[in-house]
């Protein structure tokens, strides 16, 4: 399973990236606008930034909601840097620049994905990775892995290469259900990854192995 971290932090994403675990950053303009990166250009800046961090996939979201908008930003953000991947909305012209893309060899990530039938569609518009949303479903009393599970059939009825990318993660427990169910990827906050460390057996035993090498010196 590859952990991306859902942030556009630097400091955040160096962290992960100094625990070797991290395959790639999500990124989306809430995201941005959290940090304070606001502005075209502080935004393309910003996601070299991010390129320059980490090794892996770095997604990158359009703001145009018409394919030919869709198609100008992407290639610019494609030219960015060979990291980057178009992060596109799950509406008609999402899907047809998805297809755009891919036809191109160029890597997208169909974004704000809350059903099978949206999944469907982004595998067959070729997308790398499809971002089911389940903490914003869990947020609407709907059951969010439930979703993970049901794009994970019918994408393996079909051997469609799109990895499902757990989006909306909010804890631990998210993360690893997602793994037990098959998910390719999970993004979420540095917290959800480091939170994965603890465990109070682990803590205690540590401090009886230390005091223990201690008292023979
Ligand atoms: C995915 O790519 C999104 O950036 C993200 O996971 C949304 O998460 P949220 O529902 O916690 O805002």
């Amino acid at each position: 399973m590859k952990f991306f971290i859902d942030t556009a932090n630097l400091e955040q994403i160096k962290e992960a990236q100094d625990m070797g675990i991290l395959d790639g950053v999500t990124t989306n303009p809430s995201l941005m606008a959290k940090e304070g990166i606001t502005g075209t250009n502080n935004i393309l800046k910003h996601y070299v930034d991010i390129c320059n961090i980490v090794e892996g996939d770095v997604s990158a979201e359009v703001i145009s909601t018409d394919f030919e908008g869709m198609v100008r930003e992407g290639e610019a953000l494609a030219e960015l840097h060979d990291q980057i991947v178009i992060k596109l909305p799950m509406i008609k012209d999402g899907v047809k620049a998805c297809k755009y893309f891919s036809d191109r060899g160029i890597k997208t990530n169909v974004t704000l994905v809350f059903s099978p039938g949206q999944a469907l569609l982004a595998a067959k518009a070729g997308a790398t990775y499809v971002s089911p949303f389940i903490g914003r479903l869990d947020d609407i009393s709907t059951d969010g892995l439930n979703l993970i599970a049901e794009i994970r059939h019918i994408y393996d009825n079909y051997t469609f290469e799109t990895e499902i990318l757990a989006a909306s993660v909010r804890h631990t427990m998210h993360v690893i259900d997602c793994a037990k169910l098959g998910a390719d990827v999970m993004t979420g906050p540095l917290s959800s990854i480091t939170g994965l460390l603890k465990h109070p057996l682990t803590d205690a035993g540590l401090a009886k192995f230390l005091a223990d090498y201690n008292k023979g010196n």
